[in-house]
């Protein structure tokens, strides 16, 4: 019966072996063992990620002499074998600094190419690194390890955007211009005070960094494949050698999520957000039509038909970046949306858009710190036109009211008063006290205080408005939070 059973199946395999025969098995792979084929050439190009995960290769190694020490430490390795392997690895890394070393996409990834390289120089002890680890567990604190590193980078690029824009905010605290809702003239404020909105958006996403790396600080080392290893490993000493502040919990969720990643590229996003934002009025006020503020010829290009151009490229740029960066973030999010626990190869696919959110942002940052540095304001354009569109009318309002006109009364009265000064193409200001008080007789001199563009923001001086008091004020508080 049995024999039955097996006998077509023997045939078959049979069949099959010499077929398996002729195509050369591949020794050049660490993971070639148990294939009797060589990988198909489309399959090598299309799973290799050494083009791009060559970039971690510093984390790489820091992180395989760390797990090469511990394996010492646990009695795994010998001194002699830690030591070989210690020194192997900081001389690939010499290598690869000096760009002597080949990178083989037969090698697949960044920790393949590293590994085969160790045994090419010291021979079997190299071949005993891999010892209770994974790829899985290790590419996933390569990349802790890098963003770590990229993260902090970040942080001092924001401080300096920071500090940059309470500089100029300081040199600007009485400078005045139009404040905008729906992109109308609205009321006046101060162009300090206008940068110190972007200050306070930017330390929020500050802020939000920060918060992110503390999830990022955790070891997912030695979690191995996804279960976790038999070898009496210490998480902890690896951890603390590497500088994390603990270990991750969890094998199945250390190898397979991305969330920390994700999180760095909201953030990212978010921040690109804002700067595009930024420079979206950096394009429109360096524009003919607005005149606000004119960039530095080093920080613009031209066009190479319109002799007369210069143009705002930098900008435009981030404005077009902050566009790719929330493209990385939704990459990131789909990615992961399907994957079942733990380890998915899909995770190769995190390292593109995580890398480019990083340079991204990097480039933006210091493009919106140049420009805030560099751009020079045109005060007398700014003042003129924040004296445009009547934009003290709710000035004049609101001192009707302190004078004991219940406000819709005196919104209605002003709305009469600005249809008036159209009619005359006068400003509110250009009103004789007559013709004000032919719309309500409490009106006494005193008014012509509010209606300049100076009584008007020099009135809003409590915290968060835009009197130049209150914007020195808030300079001397900014500095302390940067
Ligand atoms: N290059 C891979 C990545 O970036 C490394 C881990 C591969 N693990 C595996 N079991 N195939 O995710």
């Amino acid at each position: 019966m049995l024999h039955d059973a097996l006998y077509p199946r023997l045939i078959i395999a049979l069949l099959f072996i010499p077929l398996a025969a002729v195509k050369q098995r591949d020794t050049s792979k660490t993971w070639g063992g148990r294939f009797s084929e060589a990988t198909d050439a489309f399959v090598e190009s299309f799973t290799e990620s050494i083009s791009f995960d060559k970039r971690l290769y510093h984390f790489d190694i820091v992180g395989s002499i760390a797990h090469a020490e511990m394996l010492c430490k646990v009695g795994i390795l010998a001194a002699d074998e830690r030591d070989a392997i210690v020194q192997g690895l900081q001389q690939i890394e010499a290598e690869i600094d000096s760009s002597q070393f080949e990178w083989s996409t037969q090698l697949e990834d960044v920790h393949m190419n590293i590994e085969a390289r160790l045994v090419e120089l010291i021979g079997e002890t190299g071949k005993k690194l891999h010892t209770a680890r994974s790829r899985n567990d290790q590419v996933a604190t390569d990349i802790r390890l890098w963003l770590r590193h990229e993260v902090s980078a970040i942080d001092e690029l924001m401080s300096a955007l920071l500090s940059a824009l309470v500089d100029k905010a300081e040199t600007c605290a009485d400078t005045i211009m139009p404040g905008f809702t729906h992109l109308q003239i609205a009321q006046p404020v101060t162009f300090g005070h206008h940068l110190l909105a972007w200050f306070e958006m930017l330390i929020r996403d500050r802020d939000r960094l920060r918060d992110c790396c503390r999830r990022l600080d955790q070891s997912p080392l030695g979690t191995a494949a996804l279960a976790g290893t038999g070898f009496p490993i210490d998480r902890e000493f690896t951890a603390a050698k590497l500088g994390f502040s603990d270990v991750t919990r969890n094998s199945l969720d250390s190898v397979s999520d991305r969330d920390f990643a994700i999180e760095f590229v909201a953030v990212a996003a978010l921040t690109m957000v804002h700067l595009s934002r930024w420079c979206e009025e950096l394009v429109l006020w360096s524009s003919d039509a607005f005149r606000f503020v004119s960039l530095p010829d080093a920080l613009c290009t031209g066009s190479s038909i319109m002799p007369q151009k210069k143009n705002p490229d930098v900008p435009e740029l981030i404005r077009g970046k902050s566009g790719r960066v929330i493209g990385d973030l939704n990459a990131l999010l789909i990615l992961m949306k399907g994957q079942p626990l733990a380890y998915n190869r899909d995770n190769q696919e995190d390292k593109k858009p995580l890398f480019d959110a990083v340079d991204s942002l990097q480039g933006s940052l210091l493009g919106v710190r140049s420009l805030i540095e560099q751009l020079k304001p045109n005060i007398e354009r700014m003042h003129a036109a924040a004296a445009e569109g009547f934009s003290t009318a709710t000035d004049l309002a609101d001192w009707l009211v302190a004078k004991g006109v219940p406000f819709r009364d005196a919104h209605e009265t002003v709305g009469n008063v600005v249809a008036f000064a159209e009619s005359k193409k006068q400003r509110l200001n250009e009103l004789t006290l007559k013709e004000l008080q032919e719309f309500e007789p409490k009106i006494t001199a005193e008014v012509f205080d509010v209606l300049t563009v100076e009584g008007s923001v020099a009135s809003r001086a409590h915290i968060g408005g835009t009197a130049p008091s209150a914007v020195r004020r808030e300079i001397k508080h900014a500095r302390d939070r940067i």
